[in-house]
């Protein structure tokens, strides 16, 4: 018999514990797990009834085996600011969208992207997140960074971004401001116009690709290619490479091996992702009741997917703080389906097999030119909210190689 998760939802707005999440979302989540004595709890968050997931067994069943009685809970804060896309989508038209889009995003297809993955690399000396924009920007809309303009685009898109993270919702959360939010609509407009002119040019391949995808209205053409050039992917590639640069950045000697042994960097890749995943959590609307792990999630709840107390559940992942990367060629060797990183299921992340490749090609190129040294005692506590990354800056040295410098 399944029981309801413990925990309380509280009155509408007085009982919301939003504010206490967005402060420190990890001391959130802790307490509550502690006091519920429970992975799986109920509180209100953004105003709904929502059961906080962090029982890396119920994420998995849910994701996977429930997704048909769940709806992706995104469209309430994001859709003014990105548009109709496949992320505010559900049912048949969400299947649809993502039958099309997969296409774009197969080992084969990527394959045609790489020279436009490699020629990033120049821009070495520049902060990850640049790197990422840029990377991003050349891909999805042939961008040329030698060019005065790119740069503007990518000022536009860093001001659309920040009308997520300051998006208008009954409760008030920090980081709040309607000023914010209407530039970001601006730029948002700015932005589909700069799209308009790029296809209109037809000189670069992907939004050709994206333009031949069966049902793909202009707008949602334009939608999507906006969703993909939007500061939120770089964002998370730039997390997992600063955190990847500072679990190596420490042992120098172990860079070469990680250059030569592809086996042991996809271990490295994955604990980087666990310990550290750039979102926290993934949200669902419940549109029918589920039942999952011995527990009622009742329809018309909100649940948070917590992946990072999920990748943290000891059931699974024995000293699962410590960054182990041996496990995964040992207890863990056939647990990958355990992280959530890039969600799971149906809507699993269409770009993963894009965003290993991008990874992996910075990483290449990075290592096999330099050697990269992190700078001693440096703060390097986290903030996990809106994207996961170090609080303060993080100062590398990069060493040329084979330098007698
Ligand atoms: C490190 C980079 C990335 C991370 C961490 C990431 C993470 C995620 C996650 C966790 C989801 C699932 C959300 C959920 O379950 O609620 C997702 C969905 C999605 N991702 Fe990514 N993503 C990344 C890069 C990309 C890239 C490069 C693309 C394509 C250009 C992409 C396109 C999408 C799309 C379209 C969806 C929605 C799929 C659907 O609604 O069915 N992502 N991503």
């Amino acid at each position: 018999m399944a029981k309801s998760a413990p925990g309380t939802a509280g009155l509408p707005l007085l009982g919301d514990k939003s504010y206490e999440f967005y402060k420190d979302p990890v001391k959130f989540l802790m307490k509550h797990m502690v006091d519920n004595k429970s992975r799986v709890f109920l509180t209100r968050f953004l105003n709904k009834p929502t059961v906080f997931v962090g029982s890396n067994k119920v994420v998995h069943e849910l994701l996977n085996e429930h997704s048909d009685k769940l709806e992706l809970g995104y469209k309430q804060f994001m859709e003014e600011i990105y548009g109709e896309n496949i992320l505010f989508t559900d049912g048949d038209f969400s299947t649809g969208l993502r039958d099309a889009l997969s296409e774009l995003f197969t080992v084969d297809a990527i394959k045609t992207y790489q020279s436009d993955i490699d020629r990033a690399p120049v821009c070495i000396y520049m902060f990850f997140k640049k790197l990422a924009i840029e990377i991003c920007l050349s891909l999805f809309l042939g961008l040329d960074f030698s060019q005065s303009d790119a740069s503007l685009v990518t000022d536009l898109t860093v001001t659309h971004w920040h009308g997520i993270i300051s998006v208008p919702v009954a409760v008030k959360i920090p980081m709040m401001s309607e000023t914010t939010y209407s530039k970001a609509l601006d730029a948002k407009r700015k932005l589909l116009e700069i799209i308009n002119e790029r296809r209109k040019e037809k000189r670069h391949q992907f939004p050709k690709h994206v333009e031949r995808l069966p049902n793909f209205s202009d707008v949602l053409v334009n939608n999507h290619l906006l969703l993909f050039t939007s500061a939120l992917i770089p964002k998370a590639l730039s997390s997992i490479l600063t955190s990847f640069m500072i679990e190596i950045g420490s042992e120098v000697g172990n860079q070469n091996m990680l250059l030569e042994d592809p086996d042991l960097l996809e271990r490295h890749l994955l604990e980087v992702v666990r310990l550290y995943p750039p979102f926290l959590a993934g949200r669902r609307i419940i549109c029918e009741e589920v039942t999952c792990g011995g527990y009622r999630f009742p329809a018309g709840h909100a649940l948070l997917y917590m992946t990072y107390a999920a990748h943290r559940d000891p059931d699974v992942f024995d000293q699962s703080d410590a960054f182990m990367p041996e496990r995964w060629s040992q207890s863990n060797k056939n647990d990958q389906d355990k992280l959530f990183t890039l969600g799971a299921g149906p809507r699993q992340c269409i770009g993963e097999q894009l965003v290993w490749t991008i990874i992996k090609t910075v990483i290449n190129e990075l290592l096999r030119d330099y050697t990269v040294k992190l700078l001693p005692d440096q703060d390097l506590a986290y903030k996990w909210l809106p994207v996961s990354r170090p609080k303060g800056n993080v100062l590398v040295t990069f060493q040329v190689r084979n330098s007698t410098v």
